[in-house]
């Protein structure tokens, strides 16, 4: 079993879409073992997203991920990493696979509903960033 960092986006909570958002990944086998619906400050969404900080839609970015609420959550189960990018689906929704999250409900490359760790030494780093070990409840 493995966890992995997910982000339901400002797109998504502006829309009210968190509970169909979570059914999606419950529906495919994933536990949310932690789970908080937080607002970041410019300066965390920096911090958070700084692997991304030469690319040139960096900022934007950063004001789209402070701008609205966001709910971070755990999730587990096998190949968590791999199975939760399979239900978000491709980064870009006009390329995403039919019955993925950003198929259905992303607007836009940039606001795309989700973000999923995409390795277990990046869900790990991501976690700790979000949550102490006792919020992890299995
Ligand atoms: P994450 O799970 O969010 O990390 O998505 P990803 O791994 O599918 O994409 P990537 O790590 O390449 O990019 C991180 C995030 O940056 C994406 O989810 C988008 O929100 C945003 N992003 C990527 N490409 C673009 C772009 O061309 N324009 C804008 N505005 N945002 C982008
Ligand atoms: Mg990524």
């Amino acid at each position: 079993t493995e966890r992995t960092l997910s982000i339901i986006k400002p797109d998504a909570t502006n829309r009210n879409l968190t509970g169909k958002i979570n059914a999606k990944f419950e529906d495919a086998g994933l536990r949310i073992v932690a789970q908080k619906r937080i607002k970041l400050s410019m300066e965390q969404a920096g911090k958070f997203y700084e692997v991304h900080k030469e690319r040139p839609f960096y900022g934007e970015l950063c004001e789209f991920m402070a701008s609205a609420p966001v709910v971070v959550q755990v999730l587990e189960g096998d190949n968590a990493i791999a199975k939760n990018r399979e239900v978000m689906g491709a980064t870009n929704p006009a390329n995403a696979e039919p019955g993925t999250i950003r198929k259905e409900f992303a607007l836009s490359v940039g606001e795309n509903s989700v973000h999923g760790s995409d390795a277990p030494e990046t869900a790990a780093q991501e976690i700790a960033f979000f949550f102490s070990g006792l919020e992890l409840v299995g």
